[in-house]
């Protein structure tokens, strides 16, 4: 079954059957909320709102130690995230849709392992290419599918937030080799690895990066609902053909 988990800008998702809702609660304490099951062009599948159905959780705040364990526990094995960015690189424009192969870790202070020693035995987990491959190329092909050209890798850069950055910050991960940056995916992605799930993101641009072109001298905040908005809309398109290239 697939799992789609929802960022800001999509706590729900348009066209999805919703069949049933539950509340799970797992040994890291409560995921964000309840589990929707239902069908998305009848393919089963799970969704979760990332920041809670009201979206008030802010993205150091996110257990995401409940929400993958949630999500495998109730048979996930492959988890789309959707996640609004901030683009770096010049031509990742708002309303651009990536889907990213890699990760930069600037998040600090959260809960980023089940394999700690404590609740389970102390363990190392590869990560040399912390997305998975098939499932890249199946959001690849659905995006295609739906008449999108995503844009096929990019580097993806976590920021703790819940501030945007400052403008020598972005500099800084463009000198890295950062493309994108947002909040909220890692820990997401290497605990989905620990729990033996194929994850992938799909990265929508909704703001150039602080400093980064119209944005020279600050990020308009009002203007990132907006864009948001109409992108969500090409998303749930996106996301409607990934059961249908899935069963080909
Ligand atoms: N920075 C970090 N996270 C984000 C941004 C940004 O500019 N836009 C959307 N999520």
């Amino acid at each position: 079954m697939f799992a789609i988990i929802g960022g800001s800008g999509l706590n729900r998702i348009e066209g999805l059957e919703v069949v049933r809702r539950e509340k799970l609660s797992t040994p890291y304490g409560e995921p964000s909320a309840a589990l929707t099951f239902g069908k998305l062009d009848g393919a089963e599948i799970v969704f979760l709102a990332r920041h809670g159905d009201a979206h008030v959780l802010a993205p150091h705040l996110i257990n995401y130690r409940a929400n993958i364990r949630a999500l495998h526990d109730c048979g996930a094995r492959n988890v789309i995230a959707v996640a609004t960015v901030g683009g770096i690189r010049e031509d990742l424009i708002p309303g651009a849709l990536v889907v990213p192969d890699q990760i930069i870790d600037y998040t600090h202070g959260r809960a980023s392992t089940f394999f700690d020693g404590v609740e389970q035995p102390l363990a190392h987990v590869d990560f040399t290419q912390p997305f998975s491959g098939a499932l890249r190329a199946l959001l690849l092909q659905a995006g295609a599918a739906a008449g999108e050209s995503l844009y096929d890798g990019g580097v993806y850069g976590a920021t703790q937030g819940p501030r945007l950055e400052t403008a020598a910050e972005i500099r800084r991960m463009a000198r890295d080799g950062a493309d994108l940056v947002g909040m909220t995916g890692m820990p997401e992605a290497v605990l989905a690895r620990e729990m033996g799930l194929c994850y992938a993101m799909l990265a929508v641009v909704v703001n150039a990066a602080a400093g980064i072109g119209a944005n020279r001298d600050g990020v308009a905040i009002e203007e990132i609902r907006a864009v948001s908005a109409a992108a969500m809309k090409r998303v749930a398109t996106v996301l409607a053909h990934v059961a249908e290239c899935h069963g080909r």
